[in-house]
């Protein structure tokens, strides 16, 4: 088993937890606190990107699971 988790919050963040290495677009390293998880934004409206500064809850972001189930449900799927 990995020693790192990943968890999508219902609705919010990617919590990582365990040791990793973030890294930026330039492959350049991102300072994390050591033994602490860390939020990584889902919802694109952090102004902290890549990490969640809690603009989910007010921009009230649906996750995946709860966009597909509104699709399925205007077009009549179960
Ligand atoms: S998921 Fe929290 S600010 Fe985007």
């Amino acid at each position: 088993m990995s020693d790192v988790k990943a968890t999508v919050l219902k609705d919010g963040p990617l919590k990582i937890e365990g040791p990793i290495e973030l890294l930026d677009a330039d492959g350049s390293p991102i300072e994390t606190r050591a033994g602490k998880a860390i939020f990584l934004c889902r919802c694109g409206g952090s102004k902290k990107k890549p990490f969640c500064d809690g603009t989910h809850s007010k921009i009230g972001f649906a996750g995946a699971e709860a966009a597909v189930a509104a699709v399925s449900g205007e077009r009549g799927e179960s």
